[in-house]
């Protein structure tokens, strides 16, 4: 790549190449300054480099315990990372081994895998624009678990407000209740996660463990994790908003009751990712997003707006580190073929009829500010209510008294 070198060079910026590899996505340049050259000289000609090199994408980043830096530009055919081939990989082997729910996040730039364990995460905020890679992602993360575990020991609440990605999901073993894909129905099956939760504390509290883990290992019962995915979160909770309520809820207790959530949405603005949301899912996926905006709200940083579509990601780290990754891509009859072994018709434990009792008792209207008050105000006796006016007026009084007093201390002194 003697061309960036000349670039380079006509930039001010000398050095010497030190490797050159080419990735699924990216070709890698690393690139080994100068003694004394800035790298905040380097990253900020980052759009001047990418137009003069006529590349589509280019990435300047510094890594870890290292002294070259890495150019990252987008090459112009992608490879696949192909799902089937990762999990047969001895990578997810030893992932198998060492993660209670080994996910497969996609590939680093030079195509390893990444493995990651969700029961540790303990949640999954996703977020990308239409297209980007979400769907897909979702249903590589879904069946990353489905190959690793047995149907007793992981189950799935699949919520799909947008009624076409998960129906291939019906009618398996995996499944802890049918597709959900009304929004009446997501509101009462969260809020049965958040009873199971607390059914679950109560279990753990009488036999004196303090999580599923150690609930499983002394009980002959196990009891299966519950993971619930979430496509296109915004859109539900644009209906209804104790969706967000129950959701939160879950976020920040069901961790040690094995129950874990994966939220998916296209638009990760400040009302839908809020701060406590936030607080609670350390660990997120962003695919290409909007806007710089967006990419800052999911991941604290710029970056998420450059990526280049098709599954390519950067993941946030529970920890707080940003890799970039590569989703692996599985067709639907890939994900046909995986779940044939475990069709059934289950007749589920519960059913959408039973949910909706529990949906009109959460969605019922709670009495507003005004009503509730003069409930209030009737209710106390004539004596209370003279003795309350009473108090309201002396606070007036005091309260006008004391501004006049400020306002004739402030004349006084000019
Ligand atoms: N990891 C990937 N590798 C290659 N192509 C992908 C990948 N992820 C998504 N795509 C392509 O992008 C299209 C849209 O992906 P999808 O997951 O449906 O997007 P979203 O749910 O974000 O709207 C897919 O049909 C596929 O062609
Ligand atoms: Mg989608």
């Amino acid at each position: 790549m003697s061309n960036l070198l000349e670039i380079l060079e006509h930039h001010g910026i000398k050095g010497k190449i030190v490797s050159t590899t080419e990735g699924p996505l990216l070709n890698i340049i690393e690139f080994l300054p100068d003694f004394g050259t800035r790298i905040k000289t380097i990253k900020s000609l980052t759009e001047d480099i990418r137009r003069e090199l006529c590349v589509k994408s280019l990435k300047i980043e510094q890594p870890e315990f290292s002294n070259k830096i890495s150019f990252q530009i987008a090459k112009d055919t992608f490879d696949i990372i192909d799902f089937s081939e990762n999990i047969k990989s001895k990578e997810f082997e030893k992932a198998k081994e060492d993660y209670t729910l080994p996910i497969l996040i996609g590939a680093d730039i030079y195509g390893i895998p990444l493995f990651q364990d969700l029961s540790k995460m303990p949640h999954l905020l996703v977020a990308g624009t239409t297209g980007s890679g979400k769907s897909v992602g979702l249903n590589t993360f879904i069946l990353s678990l489905i190959a690793s575990k047995t149907p007793n020991e992981v189950k799935f609440v699949l919520i799909d407000p947008k009624k076409v990605e998960f129906s291939v999901y019906n009618n398996q073993k995996y499944q802890y209740c049918p597709v959900i894909t009304e929004t009446n129905e997501a509101v009462s099956i969260l809020s049965h996660l958040a009873e199971i939760m607390d059914e679950r504390y109560e279990l753990f509290n009488k036999h004196q463990v303090k999580n599923i883990n150690y609930y499983n290992q002394i009980s002959p019962q196990k009891l299966p994790y519950i993971i619930c995915v979430i496509d296109e979160f915004a859109d539900l909770m644009a209906f209804e908003k104790s969706i967000d309520e129950n959701v939160i809820r879950l976020a920040q207790k069901s961790r040690a009751a094995g129950i874990h959530l994966i939220l998916a949405t296209q638009r990760p603005s400040a009302d839908v990712i809020t701060g406590l949301l936030k607080a609670n899912c350390p660990a997120r996926i962003s695919y290409k997003v909007a806007s710089a905006l967006y990419s800052r709200i999911i991941l604290n940083e710029n970056g998420g707006e450059d990526l280049i579509g098709r599954g390519d990601s950067y993941f946030l780290r529970a920890d707080g580190k940003i890799i970039r990754v590569h989703g692996a891509y599985i067709d639907d009859s890939g994900i046909k073929s995986m779940l044939e072994p475990y069709r059934c018709t289950i007749k589920h434990k519960i059913t959408i009829a039973d949910k909706k009792d529990s949906v009109s008792e959460t969605t019922k209207e709670k009495p507003s500010a005004l009503l509730r008050f003069a409930k209030f105000w009737l209710k106390l006796s004539r004596k209370d209510r003279d003795l309350i006016i009473r108090a309201i007026k002396y606070i007036f009084t005091f309260i006008v008294n004391y501004i006049k007093d400020n306002k004739k201390l402030k004349r006084t002194k000019k």
